[in-house]
């Protein structure tokens, strides 16, 4: 048997020891089994880390884990209207959970965020889950679960939640800081591009799981409207290539009224010294943030490649981005696919941005550190682009990695060379999302678990 073979047999055996079982049922995963280490919540299921085990069960045909999951999560989602601003609100779903025993009972506790570090809403898990109930429902061509009354209410809580209008006038979704896979201060607070694609995927998925029933017919009416404003707003003024910066470095600034070109009031000088040289004269991709007077510059690598994947981005801004990608390969792919925002914040920046965090240093961690589970986003979006290519050599750069360093969850540097100094081994999405990438390539219907076109 080849390396490689070893590595996928490995990778299984590595991912079933991490299913989590309740009342003898498997129900998610956990987020990792490093022995030895201080678990602290990594013995938890992480409703954002469990798609990538999700994916890698259902390409498999197994879907009862995926089932139990998605029942047991619904049941956490809170019904209450919010009478202690301490507590979640209807709609939002837990960033993980796990089975606790008491006299010789075992129950599920939830963690929205209360316990987390910084105390951090977890935005992503309700539109994960949207899309998981998706995928779920794409590979097992069967829609009675998501049909049932339950789930029916659950999705409408969460779009209740989601869309419900508060001050803001874009289609995009306001957040505050660190709602998601980047779950600390970053400046990505507002409207970051990997929380808005997420959202429109959700949306997209909602549409799709709704009954058309009277019931819904106003929440239906409602995805309607956000959608194509939404996917004109991401898809127009999120896009940066040669074309757009030299329009943004032309344009006039303190523009009042309603039909201006600088809707934003982006200034010219807010262009970072990097980007100009680094752009190539055929890449492009979609910026991390954008709002008042603000465009955040920096290259996000889920909410780009999963705006691929899941048909946000047209087919010719997926080529720019996969020519960005194949361009700039040392800087996002490095020693391991990929990094998960690029450039890394640093001196000043670092200090007002992550009010100084040891952890998000200069290229490490969620600063600019190199993520091995977006290896499967990588993949997927290849295999979406017809370059291939890109994911072989991606999928062989993490292979010489992964086994050698027992699967961390991240790595630190410019090229991410090293093994993240926090970094635990072992992590499951990194596992997963290694079956999920060699699984896709080998087999490009699994693309329509997320696709939307
Ligand atoms: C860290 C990551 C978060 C992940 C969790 C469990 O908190 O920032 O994205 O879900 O670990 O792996």
């Amino acid at each position: 048997m080849e390396d490689k073979d070893n590595l996928m047999t490995e990778a299984w055996q590595l991912l079933k020891k991490s299913v989590l079982y309740y009342r003898g049922h498997p129900i998610g995963t956990v987020a990792a089994i490093e022995p030895g280490f201080n678990a602290i919540n990594y013995d938890q299921c992480f409703i954002r880390d469990f798609v990538s085990s999700a994916l890698a069960f259902l390409v498999v045909g197994e879907f009862e884990i995926v089932r139990n999951f998605l029942v047991e999560t619904l049941k956490f989602q809170s019904h209450e209207p919010q009478m202690d601003s301490f507590a979640a609100g209807p709609g939002l779903m837990p960033a993980s959970f796990k089975v606790v025993c008491q006299e010789d009972q075992e129950y599920l506790t939830a963690d929205f965020g209360e316990h987390a570090i910084a105390r951090v809403p977890p935005v992503d898990s309700c539109l994960w889950w949207l899309l998981l109930l998706r995928a779920y429902v794409k590979s097992t061509d069967d829609i009675s679960l998501a049909h049932t009354a339950e789930f029916q209410e659950g999705i409408k809580l969460i779009l209740e939640m989601c869309l419900v209008h508060r001050f803001a006038m874009y289609p995009t979704m306001l957040v505050p800081d660190g709602s998601f896979m980047i779950d600390r201060r970053m400046g990505v607070y507002e409207h970051p591009l990997e929380i808005q694609v997420l959202f429109y995927a959700a949306l997209c998925a909602a549409k799709e799981l709704l009954l058309s029933s009277e019931n819904n017919a106003n929440c239906l009416c409602r995805i309607n409207q956000r959608l194509e404003p939404l996917t004109y707003h991401l898809r127009e003024y999120y896009w940066i290539n040669l074309n757009r910066l030299n329009e943004i470095y032309r344009f006039e600034g303190e523009e009042f009224g309603k039909e201006v070109a600088n809707k934003f009031n982006i200034y010219a000088d807010s262009i970072p010294a990097w980007l100009t040289e680094w752009l190539p004269d055929d890449g492009g991709y979609l910026a991390g943030n954008l709002g008042p007077g603000r465009m955040d510059f920096r290259f996000f690598a889920q909410g780009n490649l999963l705006a691929i994947i899941t048909d946000l981005a047209t087919k010719n801004e997926s080529q720019q981005i996969m020519n960005l990608i194949e361009s700039r390969w040392n800087d996002l792919i490095g020693y391991m696919p990929m990094k998960i925002c690029f450039p890394a914040l640093e001196g000043v920046e670092w200090r007002l941005i992550t009010g100084c965090d040891p952890k998000n240093t200069p290229w490490s961690y969620h600063n600019g550190g190199n993520w091995p589970v977006l290896l499967w986003l990588l993949a997927a979006a290849a295999q979406k682009t017809n370059r291939l290519d890109i994911a072989h050599r991606a999928i062989t750069i993490a292979e010489k990695g992964l086994k050698h360093d027992k699967f961390p969850e991240y790595y630190d540097g410019k090229n991410g060379r090293l093994i993240g100094k926090k970094s635990r081994k072992y992590q499951t999405w990194t596992i997963a999302g290694y079956i999920v990438a060699k699984e896709i390539i080998s087999n490009p219907t699994h693309l329509k678990l997320f696709s939307f076109r």
